[in-house]
């Protein structure tokens, strides 16, 4: 009863990103209703559960991270009653659902935004966002030097209603998501209305964007060294980021969740989005009473090197499993270049390179103890479309740099699903439909249909590893214990035996241990694990 209850804590969970999964419309972008059309598909593969990226209305200036109204549905994606249809059809196939929500910043289009834009200096409107007078003669400098996430001053300056230059407003990422002011009552008051009004709507759970932030310094002091906030898009400003009246919201929302879970029995999951600078301040997020789980960065950072894998990996078990919680792993989302590209390494003219070592980072997340996270189109092994064009890139990040430089776009690309051509199956509509950013010809070999039918192709591995990970009790939740390895492979038992072993290097090497062998990211002759390969077999030992 108690595993049954706690079901998250060794979960695989699929990020749907919605305007790029399936487009029921036919107007190009993904939509609710093409959720519930992939679902089937979903459950062959064999994940626990679904996370969405935002459906609210939005005016999409960050593809919904800037909402207008927590508890609607975009009209580009639905209403509430084909949100309702999806839960339905969810629960039917016993698919887990969770829903991104985003409390750090909403949409300059709020309707508590607009009314702080028409109030006055200091009126109780604008004590719910972060306004303040600028500085210089005139006010016309930002209230302090700090940076936005996505390029820029994190301040914007507002007309007043005399039509003169009047406050700033604070945006930690575009003008248009001006943040919330934590500290005061009534924001914590309205997202507790927005958890209930979806709680009671039946989901598994919530995704929380920028879980590290929401509350910032007090008094909102310049910082220290602004130039190194403005060169990373990590949460680097210690001033705006993880302070640490925030882990009080944590523990009120897990409190909010277990009243539900008291009610039913079923366990409703908190995860974080937390981007702090140690293992060691991640741990605190996932302290018993705070977050359930939180997205553990530093795999998907790591660069394709044993000990570096070996490091992040040891690190995060003894900081994060010490708390009680288990480590949720990632390796790939909708902010990151996709997993085959970042792993390839053009230089060497090695074109299957990133493909191979994607399959077996794929295969070591799934065998290491704890949650994954895999984002859409991971399991059929898309690369990163790297030559998009600059008028259709629509990633704030470019708007705001003027740079492609780690812009987004490249792993948004509408999935393919079927056929020769785009839009692949994607869309509903003609052939002539266009999805939302263009498909380049080389995904047909990458459609769904092509992927199910090869039983070599990235499907089949991540369906093989999913249901060996529900049918073995070594997998999931657990310890692991290091093989002797020679360097540049990883080698670690799970349980009873089960090995799993990376090798990181090209050249072929003996298999650490004899054993059984059970599944392997690519060819793998008995006693021997082949270069850029993983594979997991059961120990004769
Ligand atoms: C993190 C989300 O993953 C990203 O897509 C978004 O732009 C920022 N948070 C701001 O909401």
């Amino acid at each position: 009863m108690l595993s049954k209850c706690r079901w998250w804590r060794d979960a695989v969970i699929y990020q749907v990103y919605v305007r790029s999964f399936l487009d029921s419309t036919g107007d190009g972008i993904g939509d609710l209703a093409g959720v519930r059309a992939g679902l089937p598909y979903l459950k062959k593969l064999g994940v626990d559960g679904i996370w969405l990226s935002p459906f609210y209305p939005s005016p999409q200036h960050d593809h919904g991270y800037d909402v207008a109204d927590y508890c609607g549905v975009d009209p580009l994606f639905g209403d509430l009653a084909e949100f309702d249809l999806l839960m339905a059809a969810a629960r039917r196939l016993g698919v887990k659902v969770l829903l991104d929500i985003v409390p750090n910043h909403c949409s300059s289009e709020h309707p508590w935004f607009q009314e702080a834009l028409a109030s006055a200096p200091g009126s109780a409107a604008r004590a719910r966002f972060h306004f303040a007078d600028g500085r210089g003669p005139d006010g016309a400098e930002p209230p302090n030097n700090w940076h936005s996430m996505f390029g820029g001053p994190a301040w914007s300056r507002v007309t007043e209603a005399d039509g003169r230059p009047g406050q700033w407003y604070l945006h930690m990422f575009a003008p248009e998501q001006p943040d919330w002011n934590w500290r005061n009552q009534e924001v914590g008051a309205e997202f507790d209305r927005v958890l209930r009004f979806w709680l009671d709507r039946g989901i598994d759970g919530f995704r929380i964007d920028v879980a590290a932030g929401l509350f910032k310094h007090p008094q909102l002091p310049d910082s220290d060294d602004p130039e190194a906030d403005a060169r990373t898009r990590d949460s680097v400003n210690p001033l705006a980021w993880n302070q640490p009246e925030v882990h009080d919201v944590w523990r009120h929302w897990r409190t909010v969740c277990e009243q539900y879970t008291a009610r039913d029995g079923r366990e409703r999951l908190l995860v974080g989005e937390v981007s702090v600078p140690s293992a060691r301040e991640h741990a605190k997020y996932v302290r018993p009473d705070e977050l359930h789980q939180a997205f553990f960065f530093d795999l998907l950072s790591a660069p394709w090197d044993a000990d570096a894998f070996r490091k992040v990996i040891t690190e995060a078990m003894q900081d994060i499993a010490g708390t009680g919680s288990t480590v949720t792993w990632v390796l790939n989302n909708h902010d990151q270049v996709r997993t085959v590209t970042r792993y390839g390494e053009p230089a060497t003219g090695c074109s299957g390179l990133g493909a191979a070592r994607a399959r077996a980072a794929a295969l070591l997340m799934l065998a290491l103890p704890g949650a994954a996270y895999i984002y859409q189109g991971e399991e059929l092994g898309l690369p990163e479309v790297v030559d998009l064009p600059d008028d259709v890139l629509t990633d704030p990040i470019f708007r705001r740099t003027g740079s492609r430089a780690r812009i987004r776009d490249g792993c948004r690309v509408p999935l393919p699903w079927s056929g020769q051509a785009s839009p692949f199956g994607f869309t509903s509509g003609a052939e002539s439909a266009r999805p939302w950013l263009p498909q380049p010809s080389y995904f047909a070999e990458y459609a769904t249909d092509r992927a199910l039918a090869d039983t070599r192709s990235f499907w089949h591995l991540y369906r093989d590893g999913l249901q060996l990970r529900a049918a073995l009790p070594q997998l999931g939740e657990g310890t692991l214990d290091w093989l002797d390895a020679p360097p540049g492979v990883l080698g670690f038992v799970r349980g009873d035996g089960l090995v799993c072993a990376v090798n990181f290097g090209t050249a072929p090497t003996p298999a650490p241990v004899p054993g059984t062998p059970l599944l392997s990211s690519g060819p793998c002759p008995a006693g021997v694990l082949p270069g850029s390969t993983a594979a997991w077999w059961m120990s004769d030992l």
